[in-house]
């Protein structure tokens, strides 16, 4: 499946894995933390409209109005979304991957969406990647996208979940079995007679998961279940078929029987770090939060009300609930479900991501917080020093109630089998009156760009010099996360249109001296251990440490997405030849590079440490299209000028 739209979208490249491929791009979206450099890097690049077949801005991450700077970035996304033909999706309409899939996604299309969680719509057999944002302004120029051909992992489902069993459950046991590092370059392709079982949401919430374990992103295949679903949103037009040919061979296969699962939870601080929810030590948990892109789908949360009935919330739980779009919510409530939530005690939030990048709901001190989201790094909740557990909608409704880890099992005991009886909605209550179309040309063209005073502009960096002589600003250790280097809560988030403000805290928690060393030195290098860069797709952990000086990481290894927005915001990507190297080298080593162009261009750099006196060698592990845009400055450089040449 994977193969078959890679092929129909083939511009140029190679097919073979790992090798670099172009293709034509028909779908993207972005989301408001991360859109305004989007829509700035495209107002940049000078065209008139984007050439997708349907580009989308959702404003749904942050909803907030703590103070001017959300309204003054969701006014000029809504200006940028109307001047240049973009679909809007309007604050309360729901979160980006559960509006896209169901209201504009289409089988066998690409979809770059400016969010790692962007695979959600493999749902629906279209191949969607996360990408940094100044990815998503070059796909809306039509310029076709490059992509590290994957290698294709089958995973063959077969049985049936048990009631109380999640699809939450399907991908932590895969993340406990392959990592968050197991996926990178790498689809998953989810078939078997398990699949048939499935149904779209449940899909998604693996399909959007599969970006924890670093995969370039996971499909399933479009066939009844897929065809049931878009016939209920009234689209059944968008339905083609998409299967994979029976004498399909893979990179790899995994074989999971659906009937053996049972609850599980993603312990503290890593979603891979999966156990069995019964061997979870029962600590007194202080926040339950069944929310999110991932697990708030129509039966993900009517089963979790089922859970809640003739039970309270635990007097000692603050238990919240964020659904995942207004169509669901509105069912919910036509069906009897919030008010069973409500009888219950949980506090409904607003239609909106929330507490799942620590917008709101920040857990107590070393509270310990259970989440049916995908993430559960350090602070990703907003309190470095609380603990996330991931569960499912069921788990989490039922710890909520017991006030320590306990499953619907514990709670319903035999009767958690009615669980099975709930299915999503044979029509959904379709109402797109919070979705503003694309504007005609010649009233787009009329349309003003409204900047508040938080939209500050998009810093362009310089082209690397031919002699780099820096200090290390930062060494840091294994599996740094974005949200280590770019925090998420509603403060940050706010100030991701204001880099000059948003620098000051970059790194902040993790080594808080880091944002003033970094601008004393004037320019630096970062050294990192494994995976640096993991999770979030938010290039402003590029952005702001491009910002304060920062030319170069170097790495044992490097996250995929994070990489390819270091190239982008113009710092080049750098790995350890020899991983032993990095115990060498110390923080504010001064570090030198002679014809670094050249060396940069060979894909081999020779480093040399003059505090030590020791040199070592490191690799760019980058595409030769990748390699031009780290020569030019960045993407933003190299876009204007493939632009100008197409038009020259
Ligand atoms: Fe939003 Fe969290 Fe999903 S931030 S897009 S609900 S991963």
């Amino acid at each position: 499946m994977t193969r078959k739209i890679i092929e129909a979208h083939y511009v140029k490249g190679s097919l073979t894995p790992g090798e670099e491929v172009f293709l034509r791009v028909d779908q993207t979206l972005t989301h408001d933390i991360n859109a305004v450099m989007t829509y700035l890097a495209f107002e940049a690049i000078g065209l008139p409209r984007v050439r997708t077949e349907c580009s989308v801005s959702y404003l749904d991450h942050n909803l907030l109005y703590i103070d001017h700077k959300t309204p003054d970035d969701h006014i000029y996304l809504q200006s940028a979304a109307r001047k240049y033909g973009v679909w809007v999706s309007r604050p309360g309409n729901g979160i980006c991957h559960a509006v896209h899939a169901a209201r504009f996604g289409v089988p066998g299309k690409i979809c770059m969406g400016g969010d790692s969680h962007t695979p959600h719509g493999g749902a629906i057999g279209m191949l969607c990647i996360g990408v940094g944002g100044m990815d998503v302004a070059t796909a809306m120029t039509g310029v076709p996208m490059r992509l590290k051909m994957p290698k294709v992992v089958n995973v063959r489902l077969t049985g049936s979940l048990r009631p109380g069993v999640n699809a939450k459950e399907v991908i932590l046991e895969l993340l406990r079995r392959v990592s968050i590092k197991g996926g990178l370059g790498k689809v998953y392709e989810y078939t078997g007679p398990g699949v048939e079982t499935l149904e779209v949401p449940q899909r998604a919430t693996i399909a959007n998961m599969g970006a924890e374990m670093g995969a370039t992103s996971s499909i399933f295949p479009a066939d009844a279940q897929v065809k049931k679903f878009l016939t209920a949103q009234h689209r059944a037009d968008a339905y083609t078929e998409l299967l994979p040919d029976p004498d399909v061979v893979y990179d790899e296969v995994i074989e999971l029987d659906l009937s053996a699962l049972e609850p599980l939870a993603a312990c503290p601080h890593q979603p891979d770090n999966v156990k069995p929810l019964r061997l979870v030590e029962k600590q007194p948990v202080q926040q339950v939060f069944i929310g999110s892109c991932t697990n708030t789908s129509y039966a993900d949360v009517a089963r979790a009300a089922l859970v809640f009935r003739g039970h309270h919330v635990n007097e000692n739980v603050s238990c919240t609930c964020g659904i995942a779009s207004r169509q669901t919510y509105r069912e919910l409530m036509r069906d009897g479900y919030i008010d069973m939530l409500l009888a219950a005690g949980v506090r409904m939030l607003e239609i909106a991501c929330g507490p799942c990048c620590a917008i709101g709901q920040t857990p107590a001190t070393n509270g310990i917080a259970v989440r049916t989201s995908n993430r559960n790094f350090k602070g990703r909740a907003g309190n470095p020093n609380a603990k996330i557990y991931l569960v499912s909608p069921e788990s989490a409704a039922a710890t909520a109630i017991c006030g320590t880890f306990a499953s619907a099992e514990d709670v319903m005991g035999p009767d958690v089998a009615q669980l099975a009886a709930i299915h999503e909605p044979e029509q959904y209550l379709v109402d797109d009156s919070m979705l503003l179309p694309p504007l005609p040309s010649e009233e787009a063209a009329r349309v003003e760009l409204v900047r508040g005073p938080n939209i500050q502009p998009l810093p362009v960096p310089e082209a690397p010099a031919d002699h780099l002589e820096a200090p290390v600003s930062l060494k840091a250790g294994d599996n740094v996360s974005t949200d280590d280097i770019t925090p998420a809560s509603a403060e940050f988030s706010s100030m991701r249109s204001n880099i000059p403000l948003m620098s000051r805290y970059c790194y902040h928690r993790y080594d808080p001296g880091f944002a003033e060393r970094a601008k004393a030195m004037g320019r630096s290098i970062i050294a990192g251990g494994e995976n640096y860069g993991q999770g979030s797709s938010r290039e402003h952990a590029a952005i702001n440490p491009m910002y304060l000086g920062v030319k170069c990481v170097l790495a044992k290894s490097i996250a995929r997405i994070h990489k390819g927005n270091l190239v982008n915001h113009g710092i080049v990507p750098m790995l350890f030849a020899d991983p032993a190297d990095y115990d060498r080298i110390g923080q504010e080593d001064v570090l030198e590079i002679e014809h670094f162009r050249a060396q940069i261009a060979a894909r081999r750099v020779t480093v040399r440490d003059k505090t030590r006196g020791f040199a070592f060698e490191a690799v760019l592990d980058l595409t030769d299209s990748e390699v031009q845009v780290v020569l030019c400055g960045g993407q933003l450089r190299y876009l204007k000028q493939q632009l100008a040449k197409e038009t020259t």
